[in-house]
């Protein structure tokens, strides 16, 4: 068995975006930090980094926030940015205050528009993000689509054959799979995220996206009791589902 890797306690907590070391010290010095019910009473110390530290360490009573490594799935509301510094309503305005000065931060995993709702990523582990991403994981993705008119027909074919092409772009797209669930709603599979990918893909076959849902990431879906604007960490089965297809 290996033996959990050690940080300093100021640097964890500040790293989690509990304050400066200084002021660490302070809470420290004040019997705010307690480990297993004991006064931590030097930030300076070394403390194991082990998985079950959130349940054991309290900062003024309240749980430790989850250590590094967190993975996050959000159900996006509509009318959210998927951006640290764009005005208007962020995604990390759904989270604690506290968790958007960690570090290294959690970012999302790829985008969803401001108008498209559904299952969004979250994580700090880059490369962890990258292995969901990466083309070659091959992470499917699905969205549920509203359209403006009803379906000619001939869109599934299109989308499977390989070779549709986004306005302004030389390389066609991977296949994607439509079904159909009748004449303005189907769902969309897909394993690419070019930008806005599934609105232009239905502005290519002239029509329009009026609704745009996420349900599903790889083999994970958005659980049904998540509610939008909610989010919960992921357990390790959780980030596994992504990864096992779908
Ligand atoms: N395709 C889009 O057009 N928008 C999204 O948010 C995701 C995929």
């Amino acid at each position: 068995m290996s033996a959990a890797r050690s940080v300093r306690l100021d640097k964890l907590l500040a790293n989690l975006g509990y304050g400066s070391r200084r002021e660490i010290q302070g809470l420290a010095r004040a019997g705010a930090l307690r480990l297993d019910g004991a006064d931590l009473g030097d930030a300076g110390d070394r403390i194991a980094l082990d998985p079950d530290l959130p349940d054991r360490l309290t900062i003024d009573g309240a749980a430790l926030d989850p250590l590094p490594g967190l993975c996050l799935m959000l159900h996006k509301p509509l009318g959210v940015t998927c951006s640290h510094k764009e005005a208007g309503p962020l995604v990390y305005g759904l989270l604690p205050e506290r968790w958007r000065r960690r570090e290294p931060p959690l970012s999302t995993v790829g985008r969803l528009d401001k108008e498209t709702s559904g299952l969004l990523l979250l994580t700090d582990d880059g490369a962890l993000l990258h292995r969901i991403i990466s083309p070659k994981a091959q992470v499917a993705k699905r969205y549920r689509v509203t359209l403006d008119r009803p379906l000619a027909g001939s869109e599934a074919a299109v989308f499977a054959s390989g070779t549709l092409l986004l306005e302004g772009e030389a390389r066609p797209l991977l296949p994607v799979r439509l079904d159909v669930e009748d004449d303005t709603h189907c769902a969309v599979t897909l394993m690419e995220g070019r930008y806005h990918q599934v609105r232009r893909m239905f502005a290519a076959v002239g029509n329009h996206v009026t609704a745009l849902h996420r349900d599903r990431v790889g083999g994970l879906d958005l659980p049904a009791d998540l509610a939008a604007g909610a989010y919960r960490v992921m357990t390790a089965a959780d980030v596994a589902a992504v990864f096992a297809g779908g």
